[in-house]
């Protein structure tokens, strides 16, 4: 798929679009309207395509709201296809509006074999370049199809060339970053999707390992018996009832310049999480649980799209301490107390409340390389999900800094974050009888609390963010440009961050 921004003759906004509908030589012209009937792009449309045009569209009654789409062919015209898509009232329009109408006509672009395929909407409120980029990105993620688990892939028809059409000169730039971009998003996508039985830690591993080989980052995968050599006892209590060894990832981005600014970001890499001796059961969404390895698909994403990109300036760690968990003779007895990496000891009272302990020692290895910021994505609970749904990750920091950076990048990109409270008095919860604390508190607050625990593995003073991905992970219908499946919720977030850092 490739993107083209052709400059229309015509000099205002008005011309513009009226040059670029008359100019369009493709097959499938998809055309963003607002609602009411006197806008101006609805004008041009009329006297483009004529007033059988408007008796049509009542008939179907197509009123320009947000999520209507009408497909017309015209046999034997060009364009052979035109989509019009909703774009709601003006005064609501924005970048999060675009991609889902964006996505939604390049859909039916695509269901009516398009090709060549021009999409025309008034982005006059945006800021041309991002407006560029969002659009891409849209289209490109919304036509995505993962086929590599059938037998026969499914030929279906994709749109080869994609136009963004009537935009002002110099939006092509905002074209330059898509294509790593969505590739990041694409793997983080892949690796969710894939189930346990091969996306497994060594398979994670070797996805890092094609990252660095391909990109030219510097690579270390510590094996369990580093690991036992770092005391991450809380990473290795998890893993030990698997049959398949564990795998802690560290991938190393490194600017060609000189290093203002270092980072580090770590995944939570569970490639299958059965809960343990705490046995998660029908209806617990046990089947799945292969993405409860999201938080490292994200930053595993991010590595590749920055790797790619190859901001100036800033250093990116990433970091998985990947397993599985699992039930035998050896696994971890619910009661177990186990010491992690700083020497904390944790008293189990609930084996599937797994993740933080692998966070726990790999937040511990991060801030020993004395980053100036750390960020962690997990699936980490369900009571994030009861809390905010699937539409938003939960963010707690330690830094309001650091809080309002990733919002606004989240914010830039349309992914949505909401702040919650690492509210103290919560800690109680955590008090064990025997160790220094155990893994889990009560039900109620429980993704608080659960961040609560993780902070306890990060060192006092260090920007740190925590970002509870349970709910975005995964999308059961699909919206906007995330077809149903895996999302690969928070590449382009980390990318933002780490890119926009690296400007300043
Ligand atoms: N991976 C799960 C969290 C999860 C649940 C993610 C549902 C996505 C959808 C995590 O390891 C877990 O099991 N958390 C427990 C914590 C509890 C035992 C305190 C949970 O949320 O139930
Ligand atoms: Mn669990
Ligand atoms: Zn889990």
């Amino acid at each position: 798929m490739e993107f083209h921004c052709p400059i229309p003759s015509g000099g205002g906004e008005a011309d513009r679009f009226a040059a670029a509908l008359a100019e369009f030589g493709g097959d499938a012209l998809v055309v963003g309207v607002f609602a009411g009937d006197d806008h101006p792009a609805r004008l041009a449309l009329t006297r483009r395509f004529g007033s059988g045009l408007d008796d049509l569209l009542q008939r179907r009654r197509f009123r320009g709201k947000p999520g209507e789409c009408v497909t017309l062919q015209r046999l034997g015209d060009t364009p052979q296809t035109l989509v019009l898509v909703g774009l709601g009232e003006p005064a609501g329009f924005d970048g999060t509006a675009l991609r889902a109408a964006v996505a939604g006509g390049v859909r039916a672009a695509a269901a009516a074999a398009g090709v060549d395929v021009g999409l025309l909407f008034p982005v006059e409120g945006l800021e041309p370049v991002s407006a560029a980029t969002a659009m891409a990105v849209a289209a490109r993620l919304s036509l995505y199809k993962d086929q590599r688990f059938r037998s026969e892939a499914d030929p279906e028809p994709r749109p080869q060339r994609i136009g963004l059409l009537g935009l002002s000169e110099g939006a092509a730039g905002g074209l330059e970053p898509v294509e790593a971009t969505c590739a990041g998003v694409e793997l983080a996508r892949q690796l969710v999707a894939a189930p346990p039985n091969v996306l497994t830690p060594q398979a994670l591993a070797d996805t890092a390992a094609d990252i660095a080989r391909e990109f030219g980052l510097e690579l270390k995968v510590l094996e369990r018996s580093d690991c036992e050599a770092l005391g991450m006892g809380a990473y290795l209590g998890v893993t030990q009832g698997s049959d398949l060894p564990p795998k802690f990832i560290h991938l190393t981005y490194r600017p060609a310049g000189e290093v203002r600014r270092r980072v580090a970001l770590v995944g939570k890499g569970l490639t299958f999480d059965s809960g343990g001796y705490n046995l998660k059961t029908a209806g617990s969404q046990i089947e799945m649980m292969k993405y409860d390895m999201g938080g490292s698909a994200a930053v595993l994403g991010a590595a590749r799209t920055i790797a790619q990109r190859r901001p100036e300036g800033v250093e990116v760690h990433v970091i998985v301490a990947a397993c599985e968990n699992m039930i035998s003779g050896g696994a971890v007895h619910p009661g177990d107390i186990l010491t992690a990496s700083n020497g904390k000891t944790i008293e189990i009272n609930n084996t599937d409340a797994e993740g933080r302990l692998t966070l726990a020692d790999a937040l511990v290895y991060a801030c020993r390389l004395e980053p100036d910021a750390v960020v962690d994505l997990a699936t980490l609970t369900g009571a994030c999900v009861i809390a905010l749904g699937d539409e938003m990750a939960g963010l707690w920091s330690s830094s309001d800094d650091l809080a309002a950076a990733l919002q606004n990048a989240s914010r830039a990109v349309g992914e949505s974050l909401w702040r919650m409270p690492l509210r103290s008095s919560y800690k109680e919860g955590l008090k064990s009888g025997l160790a220094d604390l155990k893994n889990t508190g009560p039900r109620a607050g429980g993704s608080i609390t659960a961040a609560l625990f993780l902070r306890d593995f990060v060192s006092e003073g260090l920007p740190w963010a925590h970002l509870d991905i349970a709910g975005t992970v995964w999308s059961e219908k699909g919206r906007g440009e995330d077809p149903a499946g895996a999302t690969g919720w928070g590449v382009r977030t980390l990318v933002e961050w780490v890119c926009a850092g690296a400007a300043a």
